[in-house]
């Protein structure tokens, strides 16, 4: 019996192949801490001064940030590999819209949440953000 798929793709098997492939190189692309949707802000922050308006709001006193030294009391998570992680707080999916979201207050994506609202300006989230991007 012929096979009802045959001939649905031109080039017989080679373009599903082709595909697969794309998907695949899409999926290395998008495990290297791309955002996982789009993400209208990505790119936008400093993360330079990102990593300067951590230091000035301690945000080290209860996280380990790479980058970002100091005591070794630790009440939140570490934030290395942030950039890796699908959510935040387990909560929101992790896109620098929704980081922004997160640092501006907390309490409004996780009522419970111990993190506590660091009275970030919309700027100092942004690359704040753009910093934890970074931590792969
Ligand atoms: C008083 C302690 C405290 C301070 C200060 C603090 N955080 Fe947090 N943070 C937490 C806790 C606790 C959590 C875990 C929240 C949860 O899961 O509900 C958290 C969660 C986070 C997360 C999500 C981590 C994840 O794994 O999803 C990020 C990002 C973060 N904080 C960034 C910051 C930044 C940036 C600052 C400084 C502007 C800061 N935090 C200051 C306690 C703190």
């Amino acid at each position: 019996m012929k096979r009802a798929t045959r001939g649905a793709w031109p080039g017989g098997r080679r373009l599903p192949l082709r595909l697969g492939a794309a998907l695949l190189a899409a999926a290395l692309v998008a495990g290297c801490g791309k955002p996982p949707i789009d993400d209208p802000r990505a790119g936008q922050g400093d993360p330079e001064r990102g990593m300067l308006v951590m230091h000035q709001h301690a945000c080290n006193a209860c996280h380990v940030i790479p980058g970002v030294t100091g005591p070794d009391i630790h009440v939140g998570p570490p934030l290395e590999g942030m950039a890796r992680r699908q959510n935040i707080a387990g909560a929101i999916p992790n896109t620098i819209e929704n980081m922004v979201r997160w640092l501006r207050d907390p309490q409004a994506i996780d009522p419970k949440t111990a993190m506590p609202d660091m009275g970030l300006t919309e700027n100092d989230a942004l690359d704040a953000a753009a910093y934890l991007a970074t931590l792969h």
